[in-house]
């Protein structure tokens, strides 16, 4: 079958099954063609409480699968690559952060989106990145432990020096190979090109941005900007998603190792299997999960507004 011919049967399947299809702004141009809603983690969190169909599908990596489930516990959700998770979800477990709890009693735990359910439960307000400065700004507490990313709590506290933040060594593998080299090199080949980055780059690479934002900040910035060429620093995609949404401008990826195994483990063929032969995993919570890990992202999302 031709890509556009798989494309209309799955339209077909998903109307007959009753799914809606959430992507991840990583996916690739095949996938979010004929996904209901694409978009950054924030605002999949916001849409997986508001889809009206019984079954959601998330082209994605794990968390994001869980996500939904957390916020819409009746609904059969599935992962359409039952292998894909984020490296950096995986870092840290609940023991582990116990004690680190034990150590700083007062604190406020700060979880990244990008975490399991089950170290949700423990923790006591989720962000993701395009709402993690204006949620911990928010809080009353000036101490913060915030987890599993030491590069996206370092962009928050710099931009919120007021706030006390300690942070242990976890990170996304994928941004957090970015290094200064990358970007003299980038720079050198492309020195009229702006630099958007993403907040889990490493903060001396930060530093050197023109912008620094989430996937769906940088999508903005780029599209709005009269400039006419971007070093895009976060996952490929992104750099060929403007370029096709743009064509007028240039986009150049920060560097060819931008790419996350785990967002590209998800095929146009997967999403097909999911629907045809209900290939694919079914995100599986118990209800005290689903309960505790639930307080930790309502709080986000009544937090961002
Ligand atoms: P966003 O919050 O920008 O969607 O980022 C998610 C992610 O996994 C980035 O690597
Ligand atoms: Fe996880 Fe990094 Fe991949 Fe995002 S890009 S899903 S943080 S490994």
């Amino acid at each position: 079958m031709k890509i556009h011919e798989i494309q209309e049967e799955i339209l077909r399947l998903k109307q007959e099954r009753n799914f809606c299809i959430l992507a991840h702004s990583y996916q690739t141009s095949d996938i979010t063609e004929i996904a209901d809603f694409t978009g950054d983690s924030y605002a999949l969190s916001v849409k997986a409480k508001e889809t009206k169909q019984q079954n959601v599908l998330m082209c994605g990596v794990r968390f994001m699968a869980e996500t939904v489930k957390i916020l819409s516990p009746e609904k059969h959700v599935f992962l359409s690559s039952p292998d894909a998770g984020c490296p950096m979800a995986e870092q840290m477990d609940c023991d582990l952060i116990r004690q680190v709890k034990m150590k700083y009693l007062n604190y406020t735990v700060v979880a990244y989106i990008n975490t399991t359910a089950a170290l949700k439960t423990i923790c006591d307000v989720c962000v993701t990145s395009s709402s993690a400065v204006r949620i911990v700004s928010q809080l009353s507490n000036e101490k913060i432990l915030f987890i599993p990313d030491c590069n996206l709590g370092a962009y928050v506290q710099k931009q919120l020096p007021n706030k006390k933040i300690k942070f242990l060594q976890g990170g996304c593998p994928v941004h957090a190979a970015i290094t200064v080299k990358d970007v003299a090199q980038a720079k050198a080949a492309h020195p009229n090109a702006l630099l958007l980055v993403h907040p889990e780059c490493r903060p001396a690479v930060c530093d050197t941005a023109d912008y620094v934002g989430s996937t769906s900040g940088i999508l903005q910035y780029a599209m709005q900007s009269k400039a006419k060429e971007y070093l895009i620093g976060t996952e490929i995609s992104i750099a060929q998603t403007l370029q096709n949404a743009c064509p007028e401008k240039r986009f150049y990826p920060l560097s060819k190792n931008l790419i996350c195994q785990n967002m590209k483990a998800t095929s146009l063929m997967d999403v097909y299997h999911c629907l045809r032969d209900g290939e694919g995993a079914e995100i599986q919570l118990d209800h005290a999960t689903i309960a505790k890990a639930r307080l930790c992202i309502d709080r986000m999302i009544a937090l961002r507004g």
